[in-house]
C-alpha cells in the first residue's frame, strides 16, 4: 500500500500494526551492527595463503633488502605490478603502509603547511574551500573539516558530481582548492562517474593553481558483477590535456587483503611524486617493505582480478538479500528509494524527507546500529534528513536479513508518524 494515498485512520491502523512487529524484533535483544564498511571473516581468510609464502628461509632480498632501511617509495616489485593494474608507469606511484586515509590526510597537511606548486601554505590564504560530492565518505568531509575548510555540497546523479558547478566553482574561485571523489563505486551511492565526467575533471582550469583532485578508488576493482561500467584513468586523461598535475589517486589493499595491514599508495604526476617524496623522505625512512613484498609475493600466485571474484562470490549474496528484504517490505509503500550498485561496500538509501534521524535511532533502540543519518553529508548534516547508507558486507547472511528487516519496520513506522 502506498502510504501517501491513506486516510489518516488507515495510518493510524499501520502505524499500531508495524509497531507490534517492531516490538517483537525488541523483545528478541538483538545486537547487530551494519555502521561500517568492514570486510568480513570470509573475506579476509581469502587473503591468509599470503603467510604460507613467508618463512625464515624466504629470501627478502630482491630489489632492495626488504627487511631493511630505505627505498621511500615502496618495494618497486609491487609499484611495478600496481602500476600495470592501473595503467600508469612505476614513477607515477608510491606506496605506503596500510592506510589510503592516512596518506590523504598527510598530503593535506603537507598542503596546508608547505603549499602545492610553490604557493603559499594553505594554511596561510584565509579562509578556503572544499567541494563534497553528496553523498559521500564522513571520513573524508572530517578531514576537511578538521583543517577548517568550508565545505560545499556538490549534487550528484548517475554520471558522478554535478559538472557544471564543479566548473563553474573551480574555474571561478580561487578559494577553492580541492574536491572529494569516490570516481568507481561511490560511498555510499555506487556512482560509476561516466567518461564524459573523467574528462570534464581532466580539462579544469583552476583559477587557484593550488587546486588539487583527491581522487580515492578505494573501490577500482570491487565489481559484485562482470565489470561492465570501466572507469577511464584521470591521470592519464590529464596528461594527454598537459594537466597531469591537477589529481592526486589513492587507493590500498584495505578490502582486497587486508583491512589495516594491507598497502596503501598514491598515484600522481612525476613532478607531484617527486614533491612528496621530498617531503616525505623527511618524515620517514620507507615504509614496511616486508609488506609491499608478501602482497607482491601473493597477487603472482593470486592476480587481483582472481582474488576479487572470490570477493563478489561472498558479498553478491548480501547485496541482493537488502534488495530483496527492501522490495518485499517497503517497495510498495512509496517511502524509501535505494541504490542498487554494481560494486563497491555500500548501498545508499533515500527515505521520505524528515525520517533519517528518527529511522537509525528506532533500529539502535531494537540493537541495530545504522550509520548515523546525516553522515554521509558535510558537518553531519543532511538538508533533508532522508539519506542513510547501508553497509551490508560484515554480518552473516541471517543476521543481515534481521537488521533489513528491523531497518524496514523503523523506516515505516517513521513515515507513519510522519504522514499522521
Ligand atoms: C571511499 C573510501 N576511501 C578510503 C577508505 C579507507 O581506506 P584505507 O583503509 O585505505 O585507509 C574507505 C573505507 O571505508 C572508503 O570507503
Amino acid at each position: 500500500m502506498d502510504y501517501k494515498l491513506l486516510t489518516k485512520e488507515k495510518l493510524q491502523e499501520e502505524l499500531e500494526a508495524q509497531k507490534k512487529i517492531y516490538q517483537e524484533y525488541k523483545a528478541a535483544g538483538l545486537k547487530l551492527n551494519m555502521a561500517r564498511g568492514k570486510p568480513c571473516k570470509e573475506q579476509l581468510d581469502l587473503s591468509m595463503p599470503m603467510f604460507d609464502l613467508i618463512s625464515s628461509a624466504t629470501n627478502l632480498i630482491a630489489s632492495a633488502d626488504m627487511r631493511n632501511y630505505g627505498e621511500a617509495m615502496g618495494a618497486l616489485e609491487l609499484r611495478e605490478y600496481f602500476a600495470g593494474y592501473c595503467g600508469v608507469q612505476t614513477q607515477e606511484i608510491m606506496l605506503s603502509d596500510s592506510s589510503s586515509l592516512n596518506i590523504m590526510y598527510d598530503t593535506l597537511q603537507r598542503a596546508m603547511q608547505f603549499g602545492i606548486a610553490g604557493a603559499p601554505p594553505l594554511n596561510s590564504q584565509g579562509k578556503l574551500k572544499w567541494l563534497c560530492p553528496v553523498p559521500g565518505y564522513d571520513r573524508h568531509f572530517a578531514i576537511t573539516e578538521l583543517f577548517g575548510f568550508e565545505l560545499i555540497g556538490i549534487p550528484m546523479d548517475e554520471n558522478g558530481p554535478d559538472m557544471d558547478l564543479v566548473e563553474h566553482l573551480v574555474q571561478n574561485d580561487a578559494s577553492v582548492k580541492g574536491i572529494w571523489c569516490v570516481p568507481k563505486y561511490s560511498n555510499p551511492a555506487g556512482i560509476v562517474y561516466s567518461d564524459e565526467t573523467v574528462r570534464r575533471f581532466a580539462a579544469l582550469k583552476p583559477k587557484a593553481k593550488d587546486f588539487r583532485i583527491f581522487w580515492d578508488n578505494a573501490y577500482m576493482c570491487h565489481h559484485l558483477y562482470n565489470d561492465d561500467t570501466p572507469l577511464l584513468n584521470l591521470l592519464n586523461e590529464a596528461k594527454a590535456r598537459n594537466n597531469e598535475d591537477i589529481v592526486y589517486t589513492f587507493g590500498s589493499t584495505s578490502k582486497i587483503t587486508f583491512a589495516g595491514a594491507g598497502v596503501s599508495f598514491i598515484i600522481a604526476s612525476k613532478k607531484n611524486i617527486d614533491y612528496l617524496a621530498k617531503l616525505i623522505g623527511i618524515q620517514t625512512i620507507g615504509p614496511n617493505k616486508i609488506n609491499h613484498y608478501l602482497h607482491y609475493l601473493f597477487f603472482q600466485k593470486e592476480p587481483i582480478d582472481t582474488l576479487m571474484k572470490k570477493h563478489s562470490g561472498i558479498l553478491t549474496p548480501k547485496f541482493e538479500l537488502v534488495d530483496r528484504v527492501l522490495t518485499q517490505e517497503v517497495a510498495d509503500c512509496g517511502i524509501m528509494s535505494w541504490s542498487k550498485p554494481k560494486g563497491g561496500y555500500f548501498i545508499s538509501c533515500d527515505l521520505m524527507p524528515g525520517t533519517a534521524k528518527r529511522t537509525v535511532s528506532l533500529a539502535r533502540e531494537c540493537g541495530v546500529v545504522f550509520t548515523p543519518a546525516g553522515a554521509t553529508y558535510p558537518y553531519g548534516k543532511d538538508p533533508q534528513d532522508a539519506n542513510i547508507r547501508i553497509a551490508p558486507t560484515l554480518p552473516p547472511l541471517e543476521e543481515l536479513e534481521t537488521a533489513m528487516k528491523v531497518f524496514a519496520v523503523s523506516a515505516k513506522i517513521s513515515a507513519l508518524e510522519k504522514l499522521i
